[in-house]
């Protein structure tokens, strides 16, 4: 066992839990749920995705949200990237990172950013070099990093492949997407020591989707490897277009109540998180899609 004592949370609810909403979501709305994120002690926070507004129609806002943001010293705003496209876009943002999204799965690959992986390998190529000639970090995202929609189980070899290609052209830190939320500890520990051949302990995250219930786990698991970053969802929002059936990801309440029974700190006050998951599922009409969320609102009813 080799837990850290310290974890960092990258809050993806704005983007990867709000892209998959059905319902339009007002900029203003998304405006208020970032204020509330780190109110709570977020300090990154993944706002929006500079994406085609004709693939995903609810990020179609993001310049205006990213301008709506009062930003507070301290916390790191990214927003997701594609291509140049979406980078020159995002940039009159000014983001803090930038995030660039492949995947472990050529199916996937074609699905989601309509290339193969070497091509869009070729694509992030100028993006990374643009961010960080402007001293934009540079994320990335490895989709399907145990099972794909299309392929079903990736091996871990997929997984280091794209890492490699990754670290190839300059990205600083991977995020081990499981984008389905198919995987199990062991099979999620093997994609992160994938990762692991390329990266270093602190150049990686956990990225699990909740899909089959079993992201807590891996995130435990995750844990028990060192692995000291995540991404979590406020309320559990989420799910990606273009993996139909998926959920959304592991609840950042859910999460900070594990984190913190254990002893490990994260900066995050659980109860404005609960409360910011309470005003997003409440403009969304239904209930947060967290256990620790939910618990916590009863007692405090009771
Ligand atoms: P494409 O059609 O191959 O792009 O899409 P293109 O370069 O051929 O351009 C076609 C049209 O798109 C043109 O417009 C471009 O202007 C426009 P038209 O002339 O037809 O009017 N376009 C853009 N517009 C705005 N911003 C841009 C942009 N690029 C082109 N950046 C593209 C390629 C990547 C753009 C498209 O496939 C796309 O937008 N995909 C987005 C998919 C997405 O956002 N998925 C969800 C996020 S990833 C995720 O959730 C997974 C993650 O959470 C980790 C995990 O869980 O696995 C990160
Ligand atoms: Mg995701």
């Amino acid at each position: 066992m080799n837990l850290p004592q310290r974890v960092k949370l990258v809050e993806v609810g704005p983007r990867d839990g709000l892209q998959n909403e059905k319902q339009p979501v007002p900029a203003a709305i998304k405006v208020e749920l970032v204020h509330r994120l780190q109110a709570a002690g977020l300090t990154e926070i993944e706002v929006t995705s500079f994406v085609s507004p004709k693939w995903v129609p609810q990020m179609a806002d993001n310049a205006e949200v990213m301008a709506g943001v009062q930003r507070q010293p301290g916390v790191r705003y990214s927003v997701l990237t594609p291509n140049m496209q979406g980078f020159d876009a995002a940039v009159k943002s000014a983001p803090d990172e930038i995030v660039v999204f492949g995947a472990a799965s050529e199916a996937f690959s074609q699905k989601n950013i309509n290339c193969s992986i070497a091509e869009s390998i070729e694509r992030f190529r100028p993006v990374v070099e643009a961010a960080l000639a402007k001293g934009i970090t540079v994320r990335g995202a490895i989709s399907c990093a145990v099972g794909c929609p299309y392929e079903g189980e990736i091996a871990p070899e997929r997984v280091a492949l794209v890492a490699q290609l990754m670290h190839g052209i300059g990205v600083q830190h991977v995020g081990v997407a499981d984008t389905i939320g198919v995987g199990t500890p062991l099979k999620v520990q093997r994609a992160l020591d994938a990762a692991l051949t390329v990266y270093t302990i602190d150049q990686i995250s956990g990225h699990f989707h909740d899909t089959y219930g079993m992201a807590l786990a891996n995130t435990l698991a995750s844990l028990q490897m060192g692995v000291w970053q995540f991404d979590t969802s406020v309320a559990g929002l989420g799910g990606c277009p273009y993996a139909k059936g998926a959920t959304g990801n592991v609840a950042s309440e859910d999460v900070v109540y594990l984190l913190h029974g254990m002893g490990i700190a994260t900066g995050i006050d659980l109860d404005k998180l609960v409360d910011a998951g309470a005003f997003i599922s409440d403009f969304l009409q239904r209930k947060p899609n967290s256990r620790a969320a939910t618990a916590m609102l009863n007692k405090r009813q009771g």
